[in-house]
């Protein structure tokens, strides 16, 4: 199998509830809205990737479950090959998500099945592997996976991102040196730092500070402030679009998913990343995490391309 974005990563249940206001420990409180959706930061990546038209395969677990026959059902329907998907023996992975009226997202993440997505997995679909345009990577599977990940995609040089989301202090900046994007937003920079990183220019000290550290090229999501790309030789600040946000879950997955599809089809660093930060203001106008993942189709018509 060939493809063009080749992800390794997470698959989650996002189970999404629209509330007022978080209850405090033994409250009741009741909330206006409930949706269940499909999202795992990998699994949302490999959808905006797909939806935009890269042929992409994703090797993940899902559980021995309900959910998970749904999420092999939901790779399928968006045309990704499920070649290297395997059934775990745990839970599916389920993220109950909490979106408040400021458009705002708090999630919890039950791992499950992704939780057993290990090294051997890799070299059993190591076919997969060889034969990718680019790799991504984010923290919802075992670090020592995505180690092997990463070793691999050098050894068969292959450009690799990794987004290391959730955020895990315990990541060895030895492989984060060996990936050829490392994409955080600004708390996992924080975290990964020690840095503060709570307005513009910290943000910047702490990307750069990575970089003389001798990691390749920082991208780090901003949110509404868009995307920061570091090297030691360029720095560029992509503005977010204005737009009225009603959700914003899973849209620094559809940047990463976006520019990794944009990369594979040939585009410049700074080019995709500009259509990556487009494409992730769409889907902040809709709720839902993949569900509010445009495709190419919708992309081109809003933005006149
Ligand atoms: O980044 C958003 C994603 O984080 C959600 O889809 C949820 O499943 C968690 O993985
Ligand atoms: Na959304």
């Amino acid at each position: 199998i060939k493809s063009d974005v080749l992800i390794i990563g997470s698959n989650m249940m996002d189970l999404i509830t629209y509330i007022d206001r978080m209850p405090i420990e033994g409250e009741t409180v009741e909330a206006p809205d409930f949706e269940m959706g499909f999202g795992g930061k990998g699994a949302n990546q490999a959808v905006a990737a797909a939806r935009l038209g890269s042929r992409v395969s994703m090797i993940t677990k899902v559980g021995n479950d309900a959910f998970g026959q749904q999420q092999l059902t939901n790779f399928k329907d968006n045309k990704i090959d499920v070649s290297g998907v395997g059934i775990g023996t745990k839970s599916s992975g389920v993220a109950p998500i909490f979106v408040s009226k400021s458009s705002n997202n708090s999630i919890i993440i039950i791992k499950g099945a992704n939780n057993e997505l290990t090294p051997d997995d890799l070299q059993a679909n190591i076919e997969i592997i060889k034969n990718a345009k680019i790799i991504v990577l984010e923290n919802e599977i075992p670090l020592e996976t995505n180690y092997a990940a990463i070793d691999l995609a050098q050894e068969f040089g292959i450009p690799i991102l990794l987004n290391p989301a959730p955020a895990r202090k315990d990541l060895d900046l030895e492989y984060v040196k060996k990936v050829d994007y490392f994409a955080p937003n600004e708390t996992e920079l924080a975290t990964l730092t020690g840095l503060p990183a709570s307005n513009l220019d910290e943000i910047k000290v702490a990307a750069h500070d990575m970089v003389s550290l001798g990691v390749k090229h920082m991208i780090v999501t901003l949110g509404s402030r868009g995307v920061l790309s570091v090297t030691d030789q360029d720095e560029q600040l992509i503005n977010a679009l204005k737009v009225d946000a009603v959700d914003t879950t899973g849209a620094g997955d559809s940047i990463i998913g976006a520019f990794a599809h944009y990369l594979a089809e040939g585009k410049n660093e700074l080019d995709a990343l500009n259509l990556a930060n487009q494409y992730a203001a769409m889907t902040v106008t809709r709720r839902g995490t993949q569900k509010s993942y445009p495709t190419k189709a919708e992309v081109e018509a809003h933005y006149q391309h």
